[in-house]
């Protein structure tokens, strides 16, 4: 059956050069649910987190009871019943328009927990910088519903705000931060430098656990924004924790030639189990697993002992190039197509690489394909299933 495989050991080793930063720069790193959940990977994070970040109710309760410490809350708009829970719980509540700001304000300002300065309230500004490439990712693109521009903050009644929130990158590095951080300074640092706000929500989209991301800018970045300001600094990546920590290994179902393609229909679906294969959209790195002692030569982010992978090239590459497919009804469910050293045939493995963030989070069970198991590498060599869905999740969550 096709599984995603987290490796503890790689989990670890990015939460321990995020908390480094964190402790180096004085920010306070947050996970992000938004792209990894998994609360029984939770114990390895939870010494190196300071909390989480939840975009709503939801993700805010699973942080409370299953990681522990700061959780900051930020949702396009709350519903009524919604916030009136998170004001029991959350420490930061970030509003993203004036409106809702208004139309909440008051029962916020009752609460005691906010009386308190135990839980504290934002807004998410919208800096209008765009530093990414992909508009689906860029919350700076023109019309964006993401975060208040500047113009909407003049005459806006904001007592009661102490935090301000942006989120603008994706994927990027420490120089588009800076670069985003001038801007935002440009329009809203007369607001950041008034004693009424306490703490910079700097998002996420930060790719610190990257070989070649510049952590000394990120961290002297946040120096300096927290001794010029004299502002708790927050950032909340989520694929940082994650990058290069997981893999969905897969089976091939069928092989067969139509129409000058050679087809080999798999036992995943990109649009059901790593949608940002057709969003992004994202080609991944692709195995085929081989016996030991091949060595076959490919590194994917969990190798297990007995295995070599041999890794897949662009089509034409290699001798034998195949289109990898889902067993979908939707034609353009499609991963690539991807060229071998050697012929596949149906039961042969096959590993899809770095596929830890944003894939387990935003799964279905489309067309009934069953749902990957989920499974963690333990550091003794172990691996422990934690999740099978089966026939009756399918039935259930369908209603
Ligand atoms: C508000 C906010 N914070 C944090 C993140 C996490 O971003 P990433 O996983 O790219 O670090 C996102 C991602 O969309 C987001 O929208």
């Amino acid at each position: 059956m096709a599984s995603f495989l987290i490796s503890q050991p790689a989990l670890e080793q990015n939460a321990r050069v995020l908390a480094q930063v964190a402790q180096k720069s004085g920010a306070h790193m947050l996970l992000a649910l938004k792209a990894f959940s998994t609360t029984s990977c939770f114990s390895t994070l939870r010494p190196f987190a300071a909390g989480c970040c939840a975009s709503g109710l939801y993700e805010a309760r699973l942080a409370a009871q299953h990681m522990g410490g700061h959780v900051a809350v930020y949702s396009p708009a709350y519903r009524p019943a919604e916030l009136e829970e998170l004001l029991g719980f959350a420490h930061h509540i970030d509003f993203n328009s004036i409106p809702q700001w208004q139309r909440y304000r008051e029962q916020c300002l009752r609460h005691p927990r906010v009386q308190s300065g135990e839980l504290l309230l934002g807004l998410r500004v919208n800096p209008c910088f765009s530093t990414g490439h992909t508009p689906l990712y860029d919350p700076c693109v023109p019309g964006s519903r993401l975060g208040i521009p500047p113009e909407q903050l003049v005459g806006a009644d904001l007592t009661g705000i102490s935090g301000l929130h942006f989120h603008t990158l994706c994927e990027q590095g420490a120089q588009e931060l800076v670069d985003t951080f001038r801007a935002f300074e440009k329009n809203f640092g007369t607001l950041l430098a008034s004693p009424q706000i306490r703490y910079l929500n700097m998002g996420g989209g930060h790719w610190i656990t990257k070989p070649n991301y510049d952590r000394e800018a990120l961290i002297s970045l946040v120096r300096e924004v927290r001794e010029c300001y004299g502002v708790e600094v927050y950032l909340e990546p989520g694929e940082a924790w994650c990058v290069h920590t997981g893999v969905l290994r897969a089976r091939v179902l069928d092989v067969f030639e139509s129409l000058g393609y050679r087809h080999a229909i798999l036992d995943v679906s990109a649009s059901a189990h790593m949608p940002d294969v057709l969003e992004m959209p994202y080609r991944p790195d692709v195995y085929a697993v081989r016996p030991a002692e091949e060595q076959a030569g490919g590194t994917p982010a969990v190798q297990l002992p007995g295995e070599s992978y041999a890794p897949a090239g662009e089509a034409g590459e290699l001798p034998y190039t195949y289109r990898l497919g889902a067993p979908t009804c939707l034609a353009g469910d499609v991963i690539g197509d991807f060229s071998f050293a050697a012929p596949l045939q149906p039961d042969d493995e096959i590993v899809l690489d770095d596929m830890t963030h944003y894939t387990i989070v935003k799964t279905t069970h489309f067309n009934g394909v069953p749902h990957p198991a989920l499974q963690i590498l333990q550091p003794d060599g172990s691996i422990s299933t934690v999740c099978r869905l089966d026939y009756a999740d399918f039935e259930r969550r369908l209603g």
